[in-house]
């Protein structure tokens, strides 16, 4: 009796002194995500503007080979990194309000891009990349970029007129991540079929945050 007393207090310590260790190893427990620190941007080389603008063009044929860390921060810099000492970016925004965000669905789960700490913040454990799209390359292929809005950020104004600059804006940033490709070799198209709803869901987004475009982005089907 006594030696199963002392085995019971032994074994509830363990549960108060782990309980950390086995929460993680319940099936059930959400998955975490790590964020992820980006080597330096590149920001030399590269071919030629007129050359780039010359080879820009959309492709929906993508091999499954996964982009590196280097290349993903050289390419989400170009995107919309932070060019300037004052903070300003690679692409213009309406009255510098600097509202776009850019999610990085991957494989492993899909990332913020803070262009500020040049890191990817985990947003979700889950693959989401066949909901940001109604096309079936956009599954496999490594990456699919969505181009979220934050009305927040926006001031004052209509709704009309910031619908127009979340638009407008995103197309800058769109077309960064064009020439970068064009550049780079890489394959890629901007969407406007996404399923806002799914990956709105998914993500937790605010009522706030609109989903304008996605973009996918890999390597050419060899
Ligand atoms: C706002 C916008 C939305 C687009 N949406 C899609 C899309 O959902 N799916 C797709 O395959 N291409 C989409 N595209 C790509 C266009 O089809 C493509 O840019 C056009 O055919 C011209 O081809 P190019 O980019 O090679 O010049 C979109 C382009 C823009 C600018």
């Amino acid at each position: 009796m006594k030696k199963q007393l002392v085995t019971c207090v032994l074994l509830l310590s363990f549960l108060f002194i782990f309980p950390v260790e086995i929460q993680a190893a319940d099936s059930n427990a959400p998955v975490e995500i790590k964020s992820i620190d980006l080597p330096k941007p590149v920001t030399e080389g590269g071919k030629p503007l007129m050359e780039a603008l010359k080879e820009r063009k959309s492709t929906r044929e993508f091999s499954d080979e996964k982009l590196s860390l280097q290349t993903l921060s050289n390419m989400l810099w170009a995107a919309n990194g932070i060019s300037r000492p004052d903070g300003k970016r690679t692409a213009p925004s309406a009255r510098n309000k600097q509202e776009i965000d850019i999610y990085v669905a991957m494989e492993d789960g899909t990332y913020l891009y803070d262009a500020k700490e040049n890191k990817l913040i985990g947003v979700v454990a889950e693959d989401i990349r066949e909901a940001t799209g109604m096309q079936p390359f956009v599954k496999n292929a490594p990456v699919n970029l969505l181009f979220v809005a934050d009305y927040d950020k926006m001031g004052d104004g209509s709704n009309e007129q910031k619908d127009f600059y979340a638009a407008t804006d995103t197309g800058y940033v769109s077309q960064n991540v064009y020439l970068f490709c064009a550049s780079e070799g890489l394959a890629t198209v901007v969407r406007g079929m996404v399923d806002r709803d799914k990956c709105k869901a998914a993500l937790k987004l605010k009522d706030s945050q609109k989903i304008i475009l996605a973009q996918t982005v890999g390597y050419p089907k060899r």
